[in-house]
């Protein structure tokens, strides 16, 4: 690509904000040229508002970066293209859409737009497909809005994708989700220090709506959902009831065979990693892999009475979050080119 193609992050300052600011201060194919946050923060230089919570420096070429307020024609006099969406939900649900009406190509991580039923909710290396749902809302003649998954809808697509062929009847899967997941700042010290907390609002309304619809499959859900006093990474424990009798073997193959063909800059070249060792995965691998932390890795395989169960570890704010949605921007550019 000659030139980079610019891009407006909203929501820059907070978990998911950062994760986009980070991934795209290197990007091989887009160019961060606008960031907004909330009304407080216009006017500021970027390093002396947020409140950095990644586990590594900031990048030296987002310190100066300065924030500004949502507004459409200032984003389109920037030459921006697309915007990534890191905002709450309910003001996603104002926004995104004035965006699309604008011409603008929207690749959000809220959950507003999510089942509306000409959005995909995309991950490419599972639905691909999906992305011709952007001309029912209009394209190439308007913009559009691309969805990602729910932090753990995306970990567990990732792992069953491979699956699919066997027939998945039912799910059963718990959940250790990690406090980045809630945002920042997020929970209360009060309640999460020493303590776990076994319920997170939505969420398993969530997991179950939307893996149905990610692959297009109709299995029997049953999810708990608990928060637990890690930073980064949510842990899925899942089991499994198959139509086909399945070997533990034939699924670790399936896993290490599994691949997204169009060579995203995002993906990394094994999407799913299976670790024999007992005990894999733990959520302190969060940032493994490379892109770091785009990897979905599993573990624990095992058999019982014919049902199949395994432990996985998602990356929520990165594959989960803002490297979703850089990797399904980046799944555009390549199938439709930049019109
Ligand atoms: N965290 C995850 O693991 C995760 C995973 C998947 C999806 N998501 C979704 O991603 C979105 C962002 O999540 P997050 O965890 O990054 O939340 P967050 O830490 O609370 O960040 C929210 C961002 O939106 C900005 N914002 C809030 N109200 C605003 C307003 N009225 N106008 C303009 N900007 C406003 C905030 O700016 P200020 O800093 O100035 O307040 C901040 O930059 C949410 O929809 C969430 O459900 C999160």
């Amino acid at each position: 690509m000659d030139k980079k193609i610019k891009v407006a992050v909203m929501g820059a300052t907070g978990a998911v904000g950062q994760v986009f600011m980070w991934m795209l201060a290197d990007h091989p194919w887009f160019e961060l040229a606008y960031a907004t946050a909330s009304a407080s923060r216009v006017g500021l230089q970027y390093a002396s508002t947020v409140h950095w919570v990644m586990p590594f420096e900031m990048p030296k070429s987002v310190r100066d970066v300065e924030v500004k307020e949502f507004n459409i024609e200032a984003m389109k006099e920037a030459g921006v293209k697309i915007v990534f969406s890191a905002l709450p939900a309910e003001v996603a649900r104002e926004a995104e859409p004035q965006l699309r009406d604008n011409g603008l190509y929207v690749f959000s991580n809220a959950a507003s737009m999510r089942y509306d039923n000409n959005v995909p909710i995309l991950i490419p290396e599972t639905n691909v497909e999906q992305l011709d749902l952007i001309k029912d809302q209009g394209y190439p003649e308007s913009g559009f809005v691309v969805t990602n998954a729910n932090c753990v809808t995306t970990g567990l697509a990732m792992a069953l994708a491979p699956l699919r062929k066997y027939g998945i009847k039912n799910i059963v899967l718990h959940s250790y989700q990690s406090v980045s997941g809630a945002g920042y700042p997020g929970l209360s010290s009060f309640d999460i220090t020493d303590n776990c907390i076994p319920f997170i609002k939505g969420e398993e309304e969530k997991i179950e709506k939307e893996i149905k619809k990610i692959l297009s499959i109709a299995p029997e859900v049953y999810c708990y959902t608990v928060r637990v006093p890690v930073m980064f990474g949510h842990l899925e424990a899942v089991w499994l009831d198959l139509e086909q009798d399945v070997e533990v073997e034939d699924i670790i193959n399936d896993w290490n065979t599994f691949k997204e063909v169009s060579d995203l800059p995002s993906t990394p070249e094994l999407p799913v990693e299976y670790g024999a060792d007992n005990t894999f995965p733990q959520p302190k691998y969060a940032f493994w892999g490379k892109p770091s932390g785009m990897v979905v890795y599993t573990g624990r395989l095992k058999k019982k009475n014919g049902k199949i169960g395994f432990l996985l570890l998602v990356n929520n704010i990165v594959k989960g979050a803002a490297g979703g949605s850089i990797q399904n921007a980046e799944a555009v550019v390549k199938r439709f080119g930049l019109i």
